[in-house]
């Protein structure tokens, strides 16, 4: 039963592409959950660059289905120009396999995700305004339009005249904004459903058939444990599940097939976009993480936030994924750095705390109570964990105690090549 979750440990961009894409290696499928193009996924093969928003990470090995399931809400145009984007990188899409029961990102949804950050203003959530949220809303208010009916023209027609009655009230009424034309969106998503409908599967059905085949499964994460809607820091989070249990509603695949979860961090923080950030770094420290780091985003290019690790969101991330596995990436953007620290627990009001608080007033006051650790020079390429610094040794215990996970992946550069793995975690298959 060789399944595994990677999770985003901290707030998204952890490079959980590159530990998702070392994985696929030995992967038949990857799977992708939950979120949708909000996700920029950067992996960096033999020094060539591939950035992938919405496919997942598998679909750059020849023998690994890529799987694009229910939990996630997908752009049809975004996808046709990934999947155009790979086939003239060389990349084969034709294993690529997307959900019928995946719902649909339709054009007044990036239109709202837009006029809503605008009407908040200074309490904007700083989304990618990619239309996520609406889209995840119109889910839940039970009006979203999903890939089954795009590939039903008539269904589709009513479905759309519908969706657009009720968003055209809301943006003429609400937003001041000019009405979209119905017949217009559906010509426009009847093209997208000839050039999608060779793709459309009941991806549930093969998720589960692979796992009972003995395949082995990767369930690759988009954003971080701290965006979650239920658990990270509401509001300032996305509209879905990125820890462990989203993997389970987001693929119909039922928890107790789930063997490892291997949650991905920096060793440092980085978020982009608002809300709270104990440890963040407003200095030239933080800026010089920011360069060396290359801290931009990969789906806006907006410039990330910067701070220490914080060990009380990184236990509590622990915590709700049930994490057994840690991979610690980008460690060599700190080497040379005397002190590394790392935020052990909170005061808030003279009291010391160790769990994050949910009320965000009570959370943007919490002061972090730092431990301070040595730093690590150049690390080289190192192969193995017994050849990394000693500094380094410790930091990386350091973060074992404080999720009580194992680290299995050390990464020492951007490229697949500077990493250590220091345990094979894909171990079992049956075929
Ligand atoms: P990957 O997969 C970093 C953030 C946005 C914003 C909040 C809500 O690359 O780690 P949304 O558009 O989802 O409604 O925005 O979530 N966010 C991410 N931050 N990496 C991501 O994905 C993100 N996806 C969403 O910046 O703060
Ligand atoms: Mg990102």
């Amino acid at each position: 039963m060789p399944a595994i979750a990677v999770v985003g440990a901290q707030f998204g961009d952890e490079g959980k592409g590159k530990v998702s894409h070392y994985l696929a290696q030995r992967a038949h499928m990857v799977v992708r959950t939950q979120g949708g193009n909000n996700a920029g996924h950067t992996v960096v093969v033999g020094g060539k660059i591939f950035r992938v928003h919405i496919v997942p990470s598998g679909v750059l090995y020849p023998q690994c289905k890529s799987v694009i399931g229910n939990g996630v809400v997908v752009d049809p145009k975004v996808l046709l120009e990934e999947i155009d984007y790979l086939g003239s990188e060389g990349i084969d899409t034709s294993r690529l396999i997307l959900s019928d029961r995946a719902h649909l990102i339709m054009p007044y949804h990036r239109l709202l995700d837009g006029l809503d950050e605008d009407r908040r203003g200074l309490r904007r959530i700083g989304t990618t305004r990619r239309g996520i949220g609406p889209a995840y809303m119109d889910k839940n208010a039970r009006l979203g339009i999903r890939v089954a009916d795009l590939l039903d023209p008539e269904g589709l027609r009513n479905l759309i005249d519908e969706n657009v009655a009720l968003k055209n009230d809301l943006l003429q009424k609400v937003y001041g904004q000019e009405p979209l034309s119905a017949p217009e969106i559906y010509e426009e998503y009847l093209g997208y459903a000839e050039r999608l409908r060779p793709y459309v599967a009941d991806t549930a059905r093969l998720v589960n058939d692979a796992i009972d085949a003995g395949e082995r499964v990767l369930f690759e994460g988009a954003q971080g444990s701290l965006l979650d809607v239920d658990h990270g820091t509401y509001p300032y989070v996305t509209s879905s599940h990125p820890i462990a249990g989203g993997v389970t509603i987001g693929s119909g695949v039922g928890p107790t097939k789930i063997d490892k979860v291997v949650g991905v961090l920096k060793a440092y923080t980085s978020r982009v976009g608002d809300g709270p950030f104990p440890t963040e770094l407003l200095n030239e420290q933080g800026d010089a993480i920011r360069e060396r780091g290359k801290e931009y985003g990969t789906t806006t290019g907006r410039p990330r936030r910067i701070g220490w690790v914080d060990g009380v969101l990184l236990g509590y991330a622990a915590r709700i994924n049930g994490m057994t596995h840690l991979a610690i990436n980008s460690v060599d953007v700190l080497a040379g750095f005397e002190t590394i620290k790392i935020a052990v627990a909170y005061e808030l009001d003279g009291r010391r705390i160790e769990d994050p608080p949910a009320n965000l007033r009570d959370f943007g006051r919490c002061k972090p109570i730092y431990e301070e650790m040595e730093g690590w020079g150049e690390l080289g390429t190192p192969a193995h964990r017994n050849e990394i610094p000693r500094a380094l040794e410790a930091y990386v215990q350091r973060i074992e105690e404080i999720t009580h996970a194992k680290a299995a992946v050390i990464s020492v550069g951007r490229d697949q090549g500077e990493t250590i793995y220091v345990e094979e975690l894909f171990t079992e298959a049956n075929v």
